[in-house]
């Protein structure tokens, strides 16, 4: 299940956008009893009762229900309080593995949006929240809009832009826990209004596969200025980014990663941009250059017989 950027600018909580790596892996292997490992991440909990992954895999399993005798083991492709939707992945993944061991072909809307409702549980438990635009990004690949929480509803899109990826992921740990406290219960109606300007035009340009509009409107006044002071370079790394020839540069969910949306050709200059921003506030980061994901994807291997 890959990684995703969660709000994709003015988006909070209802823009999500699919990303071609990162990714985690869920093996389910037959096994005496329901065992949950983890490898990778030594920050993820290891506990059953306290990681994203298992916790899905019960919410879509039914928690009144014995839990499958499988062995559940989640190996993780980065680290999470990144921004780049880690347990958003891990939660769809439980929950996919869930559904699919119950028999649910994942083949009609409704049964995929229980597996993101069941995933949004264990968001909630990581979060604080049980927000869907990473989950829902991670299991259906491109990009979504959520046009309603409750009951949940959403479009998938899939984008057609000339444009790469940039990441760059600061050494800095932001909970998604800690950049939701921060956030203000009511904005001032002008941020308000920008916001969704700029979240329509997104949409528009999106649609219209015009990738410097769509840079140009990852602009949002709902979350991100107060997330800002949570990552220190990031101002300078959008200025250098833009300068380098990004159209567009934002945090990826709540922070501290940031995303840029770069020219075909241009994306290792942009990405040496970000670096040098961080690096002027004395904060290490790394970065690498993807591309938009696909979504879930499940590989059948063949039985090697039950193990203990
Ligand atoms: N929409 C979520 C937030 C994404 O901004 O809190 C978390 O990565």
């Amino acid at each position: 299940v890959p990684y995703s950027i969660g709000n994709v600018g003015p988006g909070f909580d209802r823009f999500g956008l699919c990303l071609a790596s990162p990714f985690d892996l869920l093996d389910v292997v037959p096994s005496d009893r329901f065992r949950f490992e983890v490898d990778g991440d030594a920050s993820v909990p290891r506990d059953a009762a306290q990681n994203v992954a298992a916790i899905a895999f019960r919410a879509r399993w039914g928690t009144g229900e014995d839990a499958p005798p499988v062995r559940l083991r989640l190996r993780k492709g980065f680290r999470g309080g990144s921004g780049l939707g880690s347990s958003g992945a891990s939660a769809v993944a439980g929950a996919i593995a869930a559904a699919l061991l119950q028999g649910d072909a994942l083949d009609s809307p409704d049964s995929v949006l229980r597996v993101v409702e069941s995933a949004a549980i264990g968001e909630a438990f990581a979060a604080g929240a049980p927000h869907v635009d990473n989950a829902l990004a991670s299991l259906v690949g491109g990009f979504v809009l959520i046009e309603s929480r409750t009951p949940l509803s959403a479009v998938g899109l899939t984008p057609h832009l000339s444009a790469q990826l940039v990441l760059a992921v600061p050494d800095l740990s932001v909970p998604t826990r800690a950049a939701r406290a921060v956030l203000p219960s009511a904005v001032p109606r002008e941020d308000a209004v920008e916001t969704v300007g700029h979240a329509a035009a997104l949409l528009h340009a999106l649609l219209s596969g015009d990738a410097p509009r769509v840079g140009a409107h990852l602009t949002d006044h709902l979350a991100q200025p107060y997330r800002v002071p949570l990552v220190p370079g990031f101002a300078e790394a959008r200025r250098l980014g833009v300068a380098a020839g990004a159209y567009g540069v934002a945090l990826s969910g709540s922070g501290p990663a940031v995303f840029a949306i770069a020219p075909t050709g241009t994306a290792r200059r942009v990405a040496v941009a970000l670096l040098e921003g961080f690096k002027r506030s004395g904060v290490l980061a790394e970065s690498f250059v993807t591309g938009v994901g696909e979504g879930a994807r499940l590989s059948l291997l063949p039985a090697t017989g039950s193990e203990a």
